[in-house]
């Protein structure tokens, strides 16, 4: 069987991540999508409302299934089994950090561990998490940009009424 793990911060999902999960599933025969509890990071949504958002937003894909995570990433994969990590490519601003990433795990899985990019669909290619909190912060339209549920989810944490 052929599995792989999305590993991702996911606060929150975005249309951008959702369209890598998707693309990943018809490759992969069971895709763990793996948040990062990071304890250095105050993230908006906390861990276990990131994995719900997940949840609800791949409810209709069977081969996906959603976990987190903290500390790194390798002992994770090792625990699993896993040998593939999914990454989104969005521009070249991404490259250099990725890069650097794949090639550490690889290192320190004792090249157990390899990453596979999907470059980012053009139309998701200027979105990221950050700018979406950004805009809905100021009571922008993130309709283009998350599911309508997370969107509303969004603007409940920073008070904002649409
Ligand atoms: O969505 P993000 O924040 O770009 O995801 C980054 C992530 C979670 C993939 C990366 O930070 C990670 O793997 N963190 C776990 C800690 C770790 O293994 N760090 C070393 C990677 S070189």
């Amino acid at each position: 069987m052929k599995a792989a793990i999305y590993p991702g911060s996911f606060d929150p999902v975005t249309y951008g991540h959702l369209d890598i999960i998707k693309r990943a599933s018809y490759i992969f025969d069971e895709l763990t999508i793996s948040v990062l509890n990071n304890v250095k990071k105050t993230p908006l949504f906390s861990v276990e409302e990131r994995v719900k958002i997940l949840e609800e937003a791949t409810k209709d894909i069977p081969n996906v299934k959603i976990e987190s995570f903290s500390g790194l990433l390798v002992d994770y994969a090792r625990q699993k089994d896993a040998h593939v990590i999914v990454r989104g490519l969005r521009a070249i601003t991404d490259f250099e950090y990725e890069l650097q990433n794949a090639q550490t795990n690889r290192l320190l899985s004792k090249e157990e561990l390899d990453t596979m990019f999907f470059t980012t669909s053009l139309e998701y290619a200027y979105l990221s998490s950050t700018t979406v909190k950004e805009i809905a912060s100021f009571g922008g339209d993130i309709s283009s940009c998350v599911p309508d549920f997370v969107g509303r989810m969004i603007y409940e944490k920073y008070g904002i009424r649409r």
